[in-house]
């Protein structure tokens, strides 16, 4: 039993020397100490002895069990240290986790609200839920006016409230123009860029049924076209670069008197018409100078004070600035993150 012992424990220390995983260890480590492994089968036989030699044999079992174990746990250390040596090379540059970014309508946001802070314009926000009061009456739309009909618009279904009338989502940003009269008690100076979320039951290639505006609002004694006309200059060539051009042409709305569109030249075609934009220019959208009747129901006196307004789609307006055409400005709002990391 003695020579068997010893043979154990040199045959499982040649094994271990070829061990190359921690599988092939556990492997070997049971194929000795296991129920039906060498080691123990051997062990058993210590019944067998006969009693005056059971001692020696015995500190013997204890010995060769000790040296074994203590072999195994030498060479699993030796293993662990190989295998982080060969997977830790601190010499290769780290993964970056990807990182996402704002959204192509929050940046030309930021982009647009900079512009009219720079010539001391104060950004605004009104409600996205407002009353038809704001959103038409005070802007000279009075119910049933068949103006109001360029405006389509959601209506919340709840009770009116009094001379205020229903709740709507405001369907252009010129809802804040009264409200911010209000805001400043009527007195101005006012210099409002107003951007904020519109919704109009629409939905094609062109419009989505959320979108966004920025509305500008400026009212003070002795304001009129040229300052308006000065304000998009100013715009167009921070926004779209020196070489594109604006011009007005006339329009109606109710709420501006004179009113007029507002085009840019085609970037695509330097404004000699193209498929895109047909005869060299692209509209921006609506403008005009402040119609007497709206600065009264903001409790401003029009015989005093003048202004201008514009309101412009934030998505229009991008997609109109150099190198980005979009077919379908549903893409904008349909989640498809192969299309919004471009930006
Ligand atoms: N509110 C108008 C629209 O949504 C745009 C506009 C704003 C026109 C201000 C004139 C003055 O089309």
């Amino acid at each position: 039993m003695e020579k068997d012992l010893l043979n154990i424990q040199e045959d499982t220390h040649k094994k271990l020397k070829a061990v190359k995983t921690s599988q092939e260890l556990t492997a070997l480590y049971l194929s000795v100490f296991g129920k039906s492994g060498r080691f123990a089968q051997t062990a058993k036989r210590i019944q067998e002895i006969p009693k005056d030699k059971k001692k020696t044999i015995g500190l013997l079992v204890n010995k060769v069990k000790q040296t074994i174990d203590d072999s195994f746990d030498k060479r699993k250390k030796e293993l662990m240290e190989t295998s982080i040596k060969n997977k830790i090379d601190v010499t290769i540059p780290a993964i970056t986790p990807p990182l996402g970014h704002l959204h192509i309508t929050t940046l030309a946001i930021s982009e647009i609200a900079k512009i009219f802070e720079r010539i001391g314009f104060t950004r605004v926000r009104y409600p996205e839920i407002d009353r038809e009061w704001y959103a038409f009456e005070s802007l000279n739309m009075p119910v049933n006016h068949p103006a109001r009909d360029d405006f389509e618009t959601f209506f919340i279904d709840a009770p009116p409230f009094g001379k205020l009338g229903r709740l709507v989502l405001s369907p252009h940003t010129s809802s804040g123009q009264v409200r911010e009269m209000e805001r400043m008690r009527g007195i101005p100076p006012i210099r409002m860029i107003n951007i904020a979320k519109c919704y109009r039951p629409n939905w094609d290639i062109s419009h989505t049924p959320m979108f966004h505006q920025f509305e500008g609002l400026v009212i003070d004694r002795g304001i009129n076209v040229t300052h308006l006309k000065g304000t998009f200059e100013y715009f167009a060539r921070e926004f779209f670069g020196p070489k594109r051009k604006i011009r007005l042409r006339p329009f109606h709305f109710q709420f501006t008197e004179p009113s007029f569109e507002v085009d840019i030249t085609c970037d695509m075609c330097g404004g000699n018409g193209c498929r895109l934009c047909k005869e060299g220019w692209l509209e921006l959208g609506g403008s005009g100078m402040v119609h007497p009747n709206v600065l009264a129901a903001g409790k401003i006196d029009p015989t005093l004070y003048t202004g201008y307004a514009f309101g412009w789609g934030i998505e229009r307006t991008y997609m109109m600035k150099a190198g980005i055409q979009i077919d379908d400005l549903r893409i904008l709002y349909a989640n498809d993150i192969r299309f919004l990391e471009q930006f």
